[in-house]
Protein backbone atom coordinates (compact mmCIF):
# COMPACT_ATOMS: atom_id res chain seq x y z
CA UNK A 1 0.00 0.00 0.00
CA UNK A 2 0.93 3.83 -0.67
CA UNK A 3 -1.20 5.55 0.57
CA UNK A 4 -0.62 9.66 0.75
CA UNK A 5 -0.69 11.41 3.63
CA UNK A 6 -3.84 12.68 5.14
CA UNK A 7 -3.93 16.80 5.78
CA UNK A 8 -7.53 17.52 6.18
CA UNK A 9 -8.75 21.02 5.75
CA UNK A 10 -11.66 20.52 7.75
CA UNK A 11 -10.25 21.54 11.56
CA UNK A 12 -12.82 19.32 13.71
CA UNK A 13 -13.30 19.90 17.56
CA UNK A 14 -10.14 18.44 19.39
CA UNK A 15 -12.36 15.81 21.47
CA UNK A 16 -15.28 13.48 22.05
CA UNK A 17 -18.19 14.29 24.29
CA UNK A 18 -18.79 11.43 26.46
CA UNK A 19 -21.04 13.72 29.14
CA UNK A 20 -23.75 15.73 27.23
CA UNK A 21 -26.17 18.70 28.69
CA UNK A 22 -29.41 18.70 26.95
CA UNK A 23 -30.42 22.22 25.86
CA UNK A 24 -34.12 23.14 25.17
CA UNK A 25 -35.93 24.42 21.91
CA UNK A 26 -38.48 26.99 22.95
CA UNK A 27 -41.14 28.53 20.14
CA UNK A 28 -40.70 32.45 19.32
CA UNK A 29 -44.16 32.97 21.19
CA UNK A 30 -42.76 31.46 24.20
CA UNK A 31 -39.36 33.70 23.92
CA UNK A 32 -41.48 36.70 23.23
CA UNK A 33 -43.28 35.95 26.78
CA UNK A 34 -40.12 35.34 28.26
CA UNK A 35 -38.32 38.47 27.04
CA UNK A 36 -40.78 40.22 28.39
CA UNK A 37 -41.13 38.52 31.90
CA UNK A 38 -37.28 39.48 32.29
CA UNK A 39 -37.86 43.23 31.55
CA UNK A 40 -36.66 42.60 28.19
CA UNK A 41 -33.05 41.90 29.86
CA UNK A 42 -31.32 39.17 28.79
CA UNK A 43 -29.42 38.63 32.42
CA UNK A 44 -32.36 38.52 33.95
CA UNK A 45 -33.70 35.21 31.52
CA UNK A 46 -33.62 31.91 32.93
CA UNK A 47 -30.41 30.27 31.73
CA UNK A 48 -32.95 26.58 30.89
CA UNK A 49 -34.83 28.93 28.60
CA UNK A 50 -31.56 29.60 26.53
CA UNK A 51 -30.72 27.59 23.38
CA UNK A 52 -27.04 28.46 23.09
CA UNK A 53 -25.53 30.65 25.71
CA UNK A 54 -23.19 33.23 24.49
CA UNK A 55 -23.06 35.61 27.16
CA UNK A 56 -19.83 35.13 28.43
CA UNK A 57 -16.54 32.72 28.13
CA UNK A 58 -15.54 32.91 31.70
CA UNK A 59 -16.24 29.87 33.79
CA UNK A 60 -18.77 28.37 31.18
CA UNK A 61 -16.00 26.06 29.74
CA UNK A 62 -16.47 22.39 29.65
CA UNK A 63 -14.01 20.37 31.84
CA UNK A 64 -12.30 17.65 30.70
CA UNK A 65 -11.66 14.10 31.79
CA UNK A 66 -7.94 14.56 33.34
CA UNK A 67 -9.61 17.82 35.24
CA UNK A 68 -12.12 16.06 36.60
CA UNK A 69 -9.77 13.00 37.59
CA UNK A 70 -7.82 15.56 39.46
CA UNK A 71 -10.89 16.86 40.72
CA UNK A 72 -11.65 13.53 42.69
CA UNK A 73 -8.13 13.38 44.23
CA UNK A 74 -8.19 16.88 45.67
CA UNK A 75 -6.28 17.66 48.68
CA UNK A 76 -9.64 19.61 50.85
CA UNK A 77 -7.06 20.52 54.01
CA UNK A 78 -7.62 24.07 55.15
CA UNK A 79 -3.77 24.67 54.94
CA UNK A 80 -1.05 23.50 52.62
CA UNK A 81 -3.18 20.83 50.60
CA UNK A 82 -1.27 19.11 47.80
CA UNK A 83 -3.83 20.94 45.43
CA UNK A 84 -2.14 24.20 46.08
CA UNK A 85 1.20 22.88 45.65
CA UNK A 86 0.03 21.35 42.40
CA UNK A 87 -1.83 24.31 41.60
CA UNK A 88 1.06 27.00 42.79
CA UNK A 89 3.95 24.75 40.61
CA UNK A 90 1.86 24.93 37.51
CA UNK A 91 1.47 28.91 37.93
CA UNK A 92 4.83 29.03 38.49
CA UNK A 93 6.09 26.94 35.80
CA UNK A 94 3.49 28.59 32.88
CA UNK A 95 4.42 31.95 34.83
CA UNK A 96 7.89 31.93 36.08
CA UNK A 97 6.43 34.16 39.11
CA UNK A 98 7.73 33.49 42.48
CA UNK A 99 4.54 34.36 44.20
CA UNK A 100 1.80 32.42 43.88
CA UNK A 101 -1.67 33.69 45.43
CA UNK A 102 -4.93 32.06 44.61
CA UNK A 103 -7.87 34.04 44.69
CA UNK A 104 -11.62 32.78 44.04
CA UNK A 105 -12.45 35.06 40.91
CA UNK A 106 -10.14 37.54 38.67
CA UNK A 107 -11.56 40.57 40.60
CA UNK A 108 -10.64 39.21 43.71
CA UNK A 109 -6.75 39.49 42.23
CA UNK A 110 -7.36 42.86 41.22
CA UNK A 111 -8.76 43.70 44.42
CA UNK A 112 -5.71 42.74 45.93
CA UNK A 113 -3.35 44.30 44.12
CA UNK A 114 -4.95 47.66 43.97
CA UNK A 115 -6.23 47.82 47.48
CA UNK A 116 -1.91 47.10 48.07
CA UNK A 117 -0.46 49.41 45.32
CA UNK A 118 -2.86 51.91 44.04
CA UNK A 119 -3.82 55.30 46.49
CA UNK A 120 -5.70 58.46 45.65
CA UNK A 121 -4.42 60.69 42.49
CA UNK A 122 -2.23 57.79 41.25
CA UNK A 123 -2.81 56.72 37.45
CA UNK A 124 -2.77 52.85 35.69
CA UNK A 125 -2.11 52.86 32.60
CA UNK A 126 -3.35 49.71 30.22
CA UNK A 127 -4.28 48.90 26.85
CA UNK A 128 -7.40 48.29 28.00
CA UNK A 129 -8.99 48.35 31.12
CA UNK A 130 -11.62 45.37 31.63
CA UNK A 131 -14.74 47.09 33.79
CA UNK A 132 -14.11 45.16 37.00
CA UNK A 133 -9.96 46.24 36.37
CA UNK A 134 -11.53 49.92 35.69
CA UNK A 135 -13.80 50.20 39.16
CA UNK A 136 -10.77 48.40 41.04
CA UNK A 137 -8.53 51.19 40.04
CA UNK A 138 -10.95 53.71 41.06
CA UNK A 139 -12.62 52.48 44.24
CA UNK A 140 -8.76 52.89 45.21
CA UNK A 141 -8.85 56.29 44.04
CA UNK A 142 -7.06 56.38 41.30
CA UNK A 143 -7.17 57.41 37.56
CA UNK A 144 -7.12 54.18 34.36
CA UNK A 145 -5.97 55.43 31.66
CA UNK A 146 -6.81 53.80 28.43
CA UNK A 147 -3.89 53.73 25.79
CA UNK A 148 -4.63 51.31 23.44
CA UNK A 149 -3.54 52.21 19.59
CA UNK A 150 -6.26 54.12 17.65
CA UNK A 151 -6.38 51.05 15.23
CA UNK A 152 -7.94 49.17 18.53
CA UNK A 153 -10.39 51.63 18.39
CA UNK A 154 -11.56 50.94 15.43
CA UNK A 155 -14.00 48.23 14.77
CA UNK A 156 -13.51 47.99 10.61
CA UNK A 157 -9.54 48.35 10.55
CA UNK A 158 -7.41 45.39 10.27
CA UNK A 159 -4.15 45.12 12.27
CA UNK A 160 -2.57 41.94 13.56
CA UNK A 161 -2.20 43.56 17.54
CA UNK A 162 -5.21 45.86 17.66
CA UNK A 163 -4.33 44.78 21.55
CA UNK A 164 -1.00 46.84 21.59
CA UNK A 165 -0.50 49.85 24.16
CA UNK A 166 0.09 53.13 22.47
CA UNK A 167 4.16 53.28 23.71
CA UNK A 168 4.64 56.82 22.69
CA UNK A 169 0.92 57.52 25.01
CA UNK A 170 2.84 55.75 27.68
CA UNK A 171 6.28 57.79 27.58
CA UNK A 172 3.73 61.29 27.75
CA UNK A 173 2.32 59.88 30.45
CA UNK A 174 4.95 58.84 32.41
CA UNK A 175 6.42 62.69 32.15
CA UNK A 176 3.29 64.16 32.81
CA UNK A 177 2.41 62.68 36.46
CA UNK A 178 6.19 61.20 36.84
CA UNK A 179 6.83 57.90 38.51
CA UNK A 180 5.75 58.15 41.79
CA UNK A 181 2.41 58.16 40.58
CA UNK A 182 2.06 54.97 38.86
CA UNK A 183 2.25 52.23 41.07
CA UNK A 184 1.80 49.65 38.34
CA UNK A 185 1.76 50.15 34.53
CA UNK A 186 -0.62 46.93 32.81
CA UNK A 187 -1.51 45.08 29.59
CA UNK A 188 -4.51 42.88 28.92
CA UNK A 189 -3.91 40.22 27.37
CA UNK A 190 -6.15 39.21 24.84
CA UNK A 191 -7.71 42.97 25.03
CA UNK A 192 -11.32 41.80 26.09
CA UNK A 193 -12.95 45.71 25.83
CA UNK A 194 -11.67 46.31 22.64
CA UNK A 195 -12.39 43.05 20.63
CA UNK A 196 -10.43 39.85 22.34
CA UNK A 197 -7.61 41.31 20.08
CA UNK A 198 -3.94 40.25 20.75
CA UNK A 199 -1.03 42.22 22.17
CA UNK A 200 2.35 41.23 20.14
CA UNK A 201 5.35 39.98 21.85
CA UNK A 202 7.14 43.22 20.31
CA UNK A 203 5.08 45.81 22.40
CA UNK A 204 5.22 43.56 25.76
CA UNK A 205 9.12 44.13 25.20
CA UNK A 206 8.95 47.96 24.66
CA UNK A 207 6.33 48.29 27.54
CA UNK A 208 8.43 46.09 29.62
CA UNK A 209 11.48 47.98 28.57
CA UNK A 210 9.99 51.49 29.37
CA UNK A 211 8.23 50.18 33.06
CA UNK A 212 12.27 48.79 34.04
CA UNK A 213 13.32 52.36 32.18
CA UNK A 214 11.15 53.90 34.76
CA UNK A 215 11.16 51.78 37.89
CA UNK A 216 7.78 50.90 37.43
CA UNK A 217 6.07 47.58 38.03
CA UNK A 218 4.62 46.03 34.82
CA UNK A 219 1.66 43.14 35.65
CA UNK A 220 -0.24 41.36 32.93
CA UNK A 221 -3.81 40.83 32.58
CA UNK A 222 -3.31 37.11 31.74
CA UNK A 223 -7.16 36.23 31.50
CA UNK A 224 -6.28 34.59 27.72
CA UNK A 225 -3.16 34.44 27.81
CA UNK A 226 -2.75 31.32 25.59
CA UNK A 227 -5.06 32.81 23.09
CA UNK A 228 -2.82 35.24 22.69
CA UNK A 229 0.07 33.26 22.96
CA UNK A 230 -1.63 31.70 19.82
CA UNK A 231 -1.91 34.74 18.00
CA UNK A 232 2.34 35.57 18.26
CA UNK A 233 2.59 32.47 16.70
CA UNK A 234 0.13 33.01 13.85
CA UNK A 235 1.14 36.82 13.26
CA UNK A 236 4.92 37.61 14.65
CA UNK A 237 7.61 36.81 12.54
CA UNK A 238 10.04 34.70 14.79
CA UNK A 239 7.53 32.88 16.79
CA UNK A 240 6.12 30.53 14.12
CA UNK A 241 8.27 27.76 15.42
CA UNK A 242 7.27 28.23 19.08
CA UNK A 243 5.38 26.32 21.02
CA UNK A 244 2.24 28.09 22.63
CA UNK A 245 4.05 27.62 25.88
CA UNK A 246 7.36 28.65 24.98
CA UNK A 247 5.46 31.97 23.91
CA UNK A 248 3.58 32.28 27.40
CA UNK A 249 6.38 31.93 29.28
CA UNK A 250 8.51 34.93 27.34
CA UNK A 251 5.64 36.92 27.75
CA UNK A 252 5.36 36.52 31.38
CA UNK A 253 9.54 36.77 31.89
CA UNK A 254 9.03 40.28 30.40
CA UNK A 255 6.51 41.14 33.80
CA UNK A 256 6.64 41.40 37.21
CA UNK A 257 3.67 39.70 38.18
CA UNK A 258 -0.30 39.08 36.63
CA UNK A 259 -3.46 38.75 37.97
CA UNK A 260 -5.58 36.01 36.32
CA UNK A 261 -9.39 34.97 35.99
CA UNK A 262 -9.05 30.89 35.84
CA UNK A 263 -12.30 31.23 34.32
CA UNK A 264 -11.06 32.02 30.93
CA UNK A 265 -8.04 30.29 30.15
CA UNK A 266 -7.77 27.99 33.15
CA UNK A 267 -10.11 26.23 32.05
CA UNK A 268 -11.98 25.75 35.06
CA UNK A 269 -15.58 26.92 36.41
CA UNK A 270 -14.47 29.59 38.93
CA UNK A 271 -10.70 30.74 40.55
CA UNK A 272 -7.97 33.09 39.78
CA UNK A 273 -4.62 34.08 41.16
CA UNK A 274 -2.18 37.14 41.86
CA UNK A 275 1.04 35.94 40.76
CA UNK A 276 4.30 38.28 41.75
CA UNK A 277 7.94 38.87 42.05
CA UNK A 278 8.37 41.07 44.74
CA UNK A 279 8.29 39.93 48.12
CA UNK A 280 7.38 42.69 50.26
CA UNK A 281 4.26 43.15 48.36
CA UNK A 282 3.95 39.51 48.32
CA UNK A 283 3.63 39.97 52.07
CA UNK A 284 0.88 42.47 51.88
CA UNK A 285 -0.81 40.81 49.74
CA UNK A 286 -1.50 37.36 51.68
CA UNK A 287 -2.29 39.35 54.32
CA UNK A 288 -5.49 41.40 52.99
CA UNK A 289 -6.10 37.72 50.94
CA UNK A 290 -6.46 35.92 54.62
CA UNK A 291 -9.24 39.05 55.08
CA UNK A 292 -11.20 38.84 52.33
CA UNK A 293 -10.77 35.72 50.30
CA UNK A 294 -9.18 32.86 53.01
CA UNK A 295 -5.96 31.24 54.15
CA UNK A 296 -3.50 31.89 51.13
CA UNK A 297 -3.01 28.26 50.06
CA UNK A 298 -6.49 28.16 49.51
CA UNK A 299 -7.94 31.72 49.09
CA UNK A 300 -11.73 31.12 47.96
CA UNK A 301 -10.99 28.15 45.92
CA UNK A 302 -11.54 24.60 47.04
CA UNK A 303 -8.78 22.02 46.56
CA UNK A 304 -11.04 20.47 43.50
CA UNK A 305 -10.76 24.15 41.86
CA UNK A 306 -7.29 24.59 42.61
CA UNK A 307 -6.80 20.64 40.55
CA UNK A 308 -9.45 22.03 37.68
CA UNK A 309 -7.16 25.07 37.06
CA UNK A 310 -3.47 23.35 37.55
CA UNK A 311 -4.21 21.20 34.87
CA UNK A 312 -6.75 23.41 33.10
CA UNK A 313 -3.91 26.15 32.56
CA UNK A 314 -1.65 23.47 30.58
CA UNK A 315 -5.08 22.16 28.63
CA UNK A 316 -5.38 25.62 27.24
CA UNK A 317 -1.92 25.84 25.81
CA UNK A 318 -2.29 22.52 23.76
CA UNK A 319 -1.72 23.63 20.34
CA UNK A 320 -4.49 21.02 19.19
CA UNK A 321 -6.91 23.06 21.21
CA UNK A 322 -6.01 26.14 20.21
CA UNK A 323 -5.96 25.82 16.67
CA UNK A 324 -9.75 24.29 16.83
CA UNK A 325 -10.17 27.49 19.46
CA UNK A 326 -9.27 30.81 17.63
CA UNK A 327 -10.20 29.04 13.74
CA UNK A 328 -13.63 28.10 15.59
CA UNK A 329 -14.20 31.84 16.52
CA UNK A 330 -12.79 33.16 13.01
CA UNK A 331 -15.35 30.42 11.24
CA UNK A 332 -18.31 32.10 13.32
CA UNK A 333 -16.57 35.98 12.18
CA UNK A 334 -16.37 34.51 8.47
CA UNK A 335 -19.80 33.56 8.12
CA UNK A 336 -21.18 36.63 9.62
CA UNK A 337 -18.88 39.03 7.48
CA UNK A 338 -19.36 37.02 4.23
CA UNK A 339 -23.46 37.63 4.95
CA UNK A 340 -22.40 41.48 5.05
CA UNK A 341 -22.82 42.20 8.43
CA UNK A 342 -20.13 44.18 9.93
CA UNK A 343 -17.88 42.83 13.06
CA UNK A 344 -15.06 44.08 14.89
CA UNK A 345 -12.39 43.11 12.24
CA UNK A 346 -9.91 40.48 12.55
CA UNK A 347 -12.18 38.41 14.34
CA UNK A 348 -10.71 38.20 18.35
CA UNK A 349 -9.59 34.79 20.69
CA UNK A 350 -13.00 34.37 22.22
CA UNK A 351 -15.71 36.27 20.89
CA UNK A 352 -17.18 37.71 17.69
CA UNK A 353 -18.37 41.70 18.24
CA UNK A 354 -21.28 42.88 15.95
CA UNK A 355 -21.27 46.59 15.29
CA UNK A 356 -24.72 47.03 15.85
CA UNK A 357 -24.45 50.72 15.15
CA UNK A 358 -23.38 49.06 11.30
CA UNK A 359 -26.82 47.28 11.35
CA UNK A 360 -29.28 49.26 13.10
CA UNK A 361 -28.54 53.25 11.36
CA UNK A 362 -32.02 53.67 12.41
CA UNK A 363 -31.69 53.32 16.19
CA UNK A 364 -30.38 56.44 17.91
CA UNK A 365 -27.89 54.98 20.53
CA UNK A 366 -30.04 56.68 23.30
CA UNK A 367 -32.52 53.97 21.92
CA UNK A 368 -29.85 51.24 22.73
CA UNK A 369 -28.74 49.73 18.98
CA UNK A 370 -26.66 46.98 20.51
CA UNK A 371 -29.79 45.88 23.52
CA UNK A 372 -32.25 46.26 20.44
CA UNK A 373 -30.10 43.35 18.23
CA UNK A 374 -29.14 41.12 21.82
CA UNK A 375 -32.96 41.15 22.73
CA UNK A 376 -33.75 40.19 18.66
CA UNK A 377 -31.33 37.26 18.51
CA UNK A 378 -32.51 35.80 21.93
CA UNK A 379 -36.09 36.38 19.97
CA UNK A 380 -34.87 34.72 16.89
CA UNK A 381 -32.79 31.67 17.77
CA UNK A 382 -32.89 31.67 21.97
CA UNK A 383 -29.55 33.63 21.48
CA UNK A 384 -28.26 34.97 24.61
CA UNK A 385 -25.47 37.24 23.74
CA UNK A 386 -24.00 40.73 25.69
CA UNK A 387 -24.80 44.75 25.00
CA UNK A 388 -21.65 46.55 25.04
CA UNK A 389 -22.80 49.72 24.33
CA UNK A 390 -24.67 52.70 25.86
CA UNK A 391 -26.81 51.03 28.14
CA UNK A 392 -23.49 48.95 29.88
CA UNK A 393 -21.61 52.29 29.69
CA UNK A 394 -23.66 55.24 28.64
CA UNK A 395 -25.42 56.48 32.22
CA UNK A 396 -22.69 58.92 33.91
CA UNK A 397 -21.82 59.19 37.99
CA UNK A 398 -24.60 62.55 37.94
CA UNK A 399 -27.63 60.50 36.30
CA UNK A 400 -27.20 62.03 32.99
CA UNK A 401 -26.47 59.94 29.80
CA UNK A 402 -24.12 60.04 26.77
CA UNK A 403 -23.49 57.38 23.58
CA UNK A 404 -20.93 54.67 24.39
CA UNK A 405 -17.90 54.77 22.08
CA UNK A 406 -19.06 51.93 20.26
CA UNK A 407 -22.39 49.50 20.37
CA UNK A 408 -21.33 46.06 20.29
CA UNK A 409 -23.10 43.14 20.93
CA UNK A 410 -20.72 40.20 21.95
CA UNK A 411 -20.96 36.66 20.79
CA UNK A 412 -18.59 35.54 23.61
CA UNK A 413 -17.99 31.67 22.71
CA UNK A 414 -17.42 29.17 25.84
CA UNK A 415 -14.61 26.85 25.48
CA UNK A 416 -15.21 23.28 24.56
CA UNK A 417 -19.16 23.60 24.86
CA UNK A 418 -20.31 24.38 21.09
CA UNK A 419 -19.95 21.94 18.16
CA UNK A 420 -19.76 23.50 14.27
CA UNK A 421 -23.21 22.79 14.06
CA UNK A 422 -24.23 24.79 16.90
CA UNK A 423 -21.84 27.25 15.29
CA UNK A 424 -23.45 27.22 11.93
CA UNK A 425 -27.31 27.54 13.50
CA UNK A 426 -26.02 30.52 15.19
CA UNK A 427 -24.90 32.07 11.90
CA UNK A 428 -27.93 31.80 10.29
CA UNK A 429 -29.77 32.99 13.31
CA UNK A 430 -27.93 35.84 12.88
CA UNK A 431 -27.94 36.40 9.63
CA UNK A 432 -31.36 36.17 9.30
CA UNK A 433 -31.81 38.71 12.20
CA UNK A 434 -29.76 40.67 9.96
CA UNK A 435 -32.10 40.32 7.28
CA UNK A 436 -34.50 41.82 9.00
CA UNK A 437 -32.84 44.25 10.96
CA UNK A 438 -35.11 47.49 9.42
CA UNK A 439 -37.84 45.90 12.14
CA UNK A 440 -35.88 46.39 14.96
CA UNK A 441 -36.85 48.56 17.35
CA UNK A 442 -35.45 50.81 19.86
CA UNK A 443 -35.80 50.61 23.45
CA UNK A 444 -36.49 52.69 26.78
CA UNK A 445 -35.53 51.92 30.62
CA UNK A 446 -37.75 51.34 32.79
CA UNK A 447 -35.76 51.33 36.21
CA UNK A 448 -32.52 50.59 36.81
CA UNK A 449 -30.11 50.99 39.62
CA UNK A 450 -27.50 53.25 40.08
CA UNK A 451 -24.70 51.96 38.94
CA UNK A 452 -23.87 48.89 36.39
CA UNK A 453 -27.54 49.21 35.12
CA UNK A 454 -26.82 46.52 32.78
CA UNK A 455 -26.93 43.75 35.00
CA UNK A 456 -30.79 44.70 36.29
CA UNK A 457 -32.29 46.90 34.27
CA UNK A 458 -35.74 46.95 32.92
CA UNK A 459 -36.41 47.76 29.71
CA UNK A 460 -39.69 48.59 27.04
CA UNK A 461 -39.22 48.23 23.09
CA UNK A 462 -40.42 51.93 21.79
CA UNK A 463 -43.44 51.04 19.62
N1 LIG B 1 -9.92 40.88 33.21
C1 LIG B 1 -10.47 40.58 32.02
C2 LIG B 1 -9.75 40.93 30.76
C3 LIG B 1 -11.73 39.94 31.96
O1 LIG B 1 -12.26 39.65 30.78
C4 LIG B 1 -12.39 39.62 33.18
C5 LIG B 1 -13.70 38.96 33.17
C6 LIG B 1 -11.75 39.93 34.38
C7 LIG B 1 -10.52 40.56 34.36
C8 LIG B 1 -12.38 39.62 35.72
O2 LIG B 1 -12.36 38.27 35.97
O3 LIG B 1 -14.80 37.64 36.10
O4 LIG B 1 -13.02 36.19 37.08
O5 LIG B 1 -13.59 38.34 38.14
N2 LIG B 1 -14.43 38.89 32.14
C9 LIG B 1 -15.74 38.22 32.00
C10 LIG B 1 -16.31 38.49 30.65
C11 LIG B 1 -16.68 38.50 33.10
O6 LIG B 1 -17.50 38.14 30.41
O7 LIG B 1 -15.61 39.01 29.79
P1 LIG B 1 -13.50 37.57 36.87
Amino acid sequence: MNLKDFKSETIIEPFRIRSVEPIRFTTMDERKKLLRDAGYNPFLLKAKNVLIDLLTDSGTGALSAAQWSGMIASDESYAGSESFYRFEAAVQDITGFKHVIPTHQGRAAENILFTTIAKKGDVIPNNTHFDTTRAHVEHNGAVALDLVIDEGKQPQTIHPFKGNMNTDKLEAVIKEYGRDKIPAIMLTTTNNSGGGQPVSMENVKEVSSIARKHKIPFYIDACRFAENSWFIRMREKGYEEKTPIEIAKEMFSYADGCTMSAKKDGMSNIGGFLALNDDELAKKSRSLTILTEGFPTYGGMAGYDMEAVAIGLYESLDEGYLRYRIRSTAYLGEKLSNAGISIVQPTGGHAVYIDARQMLPHIPSLQYPAWSLSNALYLTGGIRAVEIGSVMFGLQPDGTEKPAEMELVRLAIPRRVYTQSHVDYLAEAVIHTYHQSDQLKGYKVISEPAVLRHFSARLEPIE
